[in-house]
């Protein structure tokens, strides 16, 4: 495995690739979650690129920019054993100029949900991973495929509509959900949480898990499956609890195979999101 800190060296590797390419965009602090998008790549790919790079872009005024996890030799260590042949690990500097060309979340799917509690979060996540598939794609593999958790799942939709409008040449793999074996859904942000947040923590997937239980009885109206939803949530200050079809609209009724049940909450100062995809 290599490591490489520059553009440059990046196209060095990426030159000698005689093969399909899986990539693995990431901010680091990997977890199980990463891993199993690592796996994928692994296993689908002759070449496996991961990068590690804390998006400035993407993160508010007040956000945890500066306090999100860096574990860069844990994270090596973790890549290496999983088979990965390079990481890239640029700097801010080199990915970004001051006065740049800015891409837009669209008006609609990326100002619901997370786009309107996190103004801006998008068209900074899209700007990012907009220049790494350019990166990574930059030497014409043979074939091209970026991984992502279905756990961002507007981020996923997004990063999907990006590609299309854009025409950009890579399949977008989505991967399911990983989570600990209390239900609690894999995330860098989890280290935040102390003993008991984690506790209140667990509501959200188990106010998902509320949720299919009544799908599964057929209750299929969001009106109440929202409502049994908000009674598991009550310790933990909710921030939207939304059911919407694979396009990120809203619904009034489930649909067995196009619904995505989505919830996010604060938990102390962290702030959690969680879905179900039914
Ligand atoms: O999901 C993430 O970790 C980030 O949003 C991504 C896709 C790596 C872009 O910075």
């Amino acid at each position: 495995m290599i490591i490489v800190n520059s553009i440059e060296e990046l196209f060095e590797q990426t030159s000698a690739f005689n093969g399909s390419v899986g990539f693995v965009p990431t901010m680091g602090a990997l977890h199980e979650g990463h891993l199993s998008l690592i796996r994928e790549a692994r296993a689908k790919s002759d070449f496996v690129v991961v990068s590690i790079f804390v998006n400035p872009t993407q993160f508010l005024e007040g956000e945890d920019l500066d306090a999100y996890p860096r574990k860069e030799d844990a994270d090596a260590k973790i890549c290496e054993l999983a088979g990965v042949d390079v990481i890239f690990m640029p700097n801010a500097e080199m990915m970004y100029e001051e006065d740049e060309l800015s891409i837009m979340a669209p008006a609609i799917r990326g100002f619901v949900l997370e786009g309107s509690k996190r103004p801006g979060h998008f068209d900074g996540m899209l700007q990012v991973v907009m220049k790494l598939l350019n990166l990574i794609a930059y030497n014409k593999p043979t074939a091209f495929r970026a991984y992502f958790g279905k756990k961002d799942a507007q981020q996923l939709a997004l990063i999907t509509q990006m590609v299309k409008n854009y025409f950009i040449n890579v399949e977008i793999v989505p991967c399911d959900i990983v989570r600990d074996a209390d239900g609690l859904a894999l995330s860098s942000r989890n280290v935040y949480l102390s003993k008991e947040e984690r506790v209140r923590a667990l509501t959200l997937s188990r106010s998902l898990k509320k949720a299919t239980e009544l799908v599964m009885r057929k209750q299929f109206e969001v009106v109440m499956i929202k409502e049994a939803m908000a009674e598991v949530l009550k310790e933990v200050d909710v921030q939207y609890i939304a059911l919407v079809n694979r396009q990120f609209q809203a619904i009034d009724e489930v649909e067995i195979g196009n619904t995505i049940i989505l919830v996010a909450a604060g938990v102390g100062s962290t702030r959690l999101i969680d879905n179900l995809w039914i």
